[in-house]
């Protein structure tokens, strides 16, 4: 089956019905299930079997970011590492900041000698896909060829693991009313985010999480750094404890697993943690005066609709937020 990442938004639902899967038993629901490692409601995510017959796109953009770097150029057809590809040859790049060994970054894999698929230490070498191969004493992308090898700007070999979260709130007028969607007449959701710095796209305040820390922690860490730099002023402590509430009450997980990100290579690829936190009443967060902080260009409270371009695989969130609250996507 042939399937281009960037718009496996949709595909997931057609891909996971066509095979069967219980993805469509949770469309109306959350599954009543407790993730472990975050302590939250989830939905039913794609497995990993499934995930490897999707195709990243954003992980083949021609040009690695932040660089001048060209990705060998990697079809659809020989994304897969199953696919017999022995000329092969990926362009090798590490970004400057990261071969500056940070301590963020691990060192260099001739240099020490990391367990994969464990928890290493304080570092989690685990992925959500499941366990992933390794050729030369280096993992593999588990969705496959990327055209670089290397780690590119990221500093982990194997998964770099981020957390999302996505505050939000319905979108009212000014007295008050909930706003419908003029074509889809469904309610509009608004959710928190910013500009990144790096590519100017607008994005989840996410972040890494740091070695040894719960998810949950992260979620809350990285909102108040990305977006709440007003957490500084002079009603810090009122925004603090509203926040801790509302990260409190019981997120709603919509995605685990790998991102599609453009940072991506052959041998170090981005996953993250998706939760929603929605401010039913719109007495809590809603009325946050935001403020940019940290690597976030602006911030806003910015309408939850498909027409509206996202960084990564963000859409793909927002659209299962949109539709497991019956609002307008
Ligand atoms: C971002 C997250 C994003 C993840 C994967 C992280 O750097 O902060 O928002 O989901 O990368 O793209």
């Amino acid at each position: 089956m042939k399937r281009v990442f960037g718009s496996w938004v949709g595909s997931v639902h057609v891909a996971l019905t066509l095979f069967g899967l219980p993805y469509s038993v949770c469309s109306g629901g959350t599954c009543p299930v407790k993730s472990i490692s975050t302590g939250v409601s989830s939905l039913c995510a794609a497995s990993p079997s499934i995930m490897s017959t999707f195709l990243h796109v954003k992980a083949r953009s021609p040009v690695y970011p932040g660089s001048d770097t060209r990705r060998s150029p990697v079809p659809d057809a020989k994304v897969s590492w199953e696919t017999d590809w022995p000329e092969y040859s990926p362009v090798t790049y590490t970004a400057p900041s990261v071969a500056a060994k940070p301590v963020w970054a691990d060192p260099d894999i001739d240099s020490f000698s990391p367990r994969f698929n464990a928890l290493d230490g304080s570092v989690d070498r685990r992925s959500h896909e499941g366990d992933y191969s390794t050729q030369d004493q280096r993992p593999l992308n588990p969705l496959g060829r990327t055209g670089v090898s290397g780690r590119g700007l990221l500093g982990r070999w194997g998964p770099n693991h981020a957390a999302d979260p996505i505050v939000s709130r319905w979108k009212t007028d000014e007295a008050g009313q909930r706003v419908s969607h003029t074509a889809s007449k469904l309610p509009l959701l608004q959710f928190v985010s910013i500009k990144r710095k790096d590519c100017g796209e607008w994005a989840i305040p996410g972040g890494m999480v740091d070695p040894g820390e719960r998810v949950s922690l992260t979620l809350q860490r990285e909102f108040s750094e990305e977006a709440l730099n007003s957490l500084e002023s002079a009603n810090r402590a009122e925004l603090h404890q509203r926040i801790t509430q509302l990260f409190n009450s019981p997120g709603l997980q919509v995605y685990k697993g790998y991102v599609d990100d453009p940072r991506n290579t052959d041998n170090a690829w981005m996953e993250t943690v998706a939760v929603n936190f929605h401010d039913e009443s719109g007495d809590s967060v809603s009325s946050l005066p935001l403020e940019a902080g940290d690597d976030a260009g602006q911030v806003s409270w910015i309408d939850v609709d498909s027409a509206q371009p996202l960084y990564a695989s963000h859409s793909h969130f927002l659209e299962k937020v949109a539709k497991e609250r019956h609002a307008h996507w």
